[in-house]
């Protein structure tokens, strides 16, 4: 269902690898709402060529910037507002990758170049993006900027490794450069936490089979699909929503509020 929400508005999205990726599902509802943007991937994610298609499908162009690089991202965000005809009014972070998690690494053993690549891919880039568009004053007042996180930044979740920690510095960067930037222009600043989701980056982590079942069942509402956060990160972008910022907004049917469900006593004990 469109409702135009997002009519005049220009965007940059970060992070559609596939058709799975949340940020794929973001700029086709993006689309839909009536928005313009560029798509921005990894230079080495460009060769799946897959982005191309959802280039096509959305009439966008794609600006290759690897997050980790200021330089990339500063010629992203110029190339941005010229391809747009304009400043900015709503910006995607969908960006995650952690080389101890994908090289099997224990937390306790982590390397440390590994760890530092992390921080820097996964956190720090909000951070780097943030400061360009700043410095570029490419934003318009009441745009909106929305990354994407997971509740491994509060509590613990073993196999989820040195990504939680990425994702408890991406939270504060939020609050902290939304405070900044609320000040300066009226830019609000969020973090989507949404729930356990079938995507390249999600089946990375270790036991990710199991552990969204057991999501599924820890939550009254089940787990939220990519599509439904995608509406979500929509909402965020748009006018209704104006006054919400350096919030960590959970998006994940009721988990983070939940202690326990009957289903999941009930696998416990012999239910007499
Ligand atoms: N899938 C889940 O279970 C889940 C749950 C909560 C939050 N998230 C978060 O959602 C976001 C999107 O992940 P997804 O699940 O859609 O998976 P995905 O694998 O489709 O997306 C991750 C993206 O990060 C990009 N990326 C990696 N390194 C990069 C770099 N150096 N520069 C630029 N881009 C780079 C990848 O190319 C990819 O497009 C991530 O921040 C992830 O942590 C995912």
């Amino acid at each position: 269902m469109a409702n135009n929400i997002l009519e005049g508005k220009r965007g940059i999205i970060f992070g559609a690898l596939n058709e799975q990726s949340i940020a794929w599902k973001v700029a086709l509802r993006a689309h839909e709402e009536g928005a313009k943007f560029v798509l921005s991937n990894a230079p080495i994610a460009m060769r799946m060529g897959e982005i191309n298609d959802l280039a096509a499908i959305t009439g966008s162009q794609v600006v290759p910037a690897d997050a980790a690089s200021v330089e990339d991202l500063d010629n992203l965000v110029e190339q941005s507002m010229e391809i747009l005809g304009g400043k900015i009014d709503f910006v995607l972070h969908s960006i995650g990758m952690s080389p101890n998690v994908r090289k099997g690494k224990h937390y306790t053993e982590s390397d440390y170049k590994f760890y530092q690549q992390t921080m820097d891919v996964s956190a720090i880039s909000l951070h780097k993006t943030l400061a360009s568009l700043y410095k570029k004053e490419a934003l318009n007042e009441w745009a909106s900027v929305v990354a994407l996180t997971y509740i491994a930044a509060q509590r613990i979740f073993p196999d989820y490794n040195d990504m939680a920690d990425a994702k408890s510095l991406l939270e504060s960067i939020t609050r902290s450069f939304g405070y900044h930037y609320g000040i300066k222009n009226k830019v609000r600043v969020n973090t989507i936490s949404q729930s356990p989701t079938p995507t390249t980056a999600g089946q990375g982590v270790k036991g990710f089979a199991e552990f969204i079942n057991f999501s599924e069942q820890m939550s009254p509402l089940g787990n939220a699909p990519a599509t439904a956060c995608a509406d979500y990160c929509i909402a965020m972008f748009s006018d209704l929503t104006k006054y919400v910022t350096m919030q960590n907004l959970f998006h994940d049917g009721g988990f983070s509020n939940t202690g326990v469900t009957r289903n999941v006593i009930d696998m416990f004990g012999d239910n007499k």
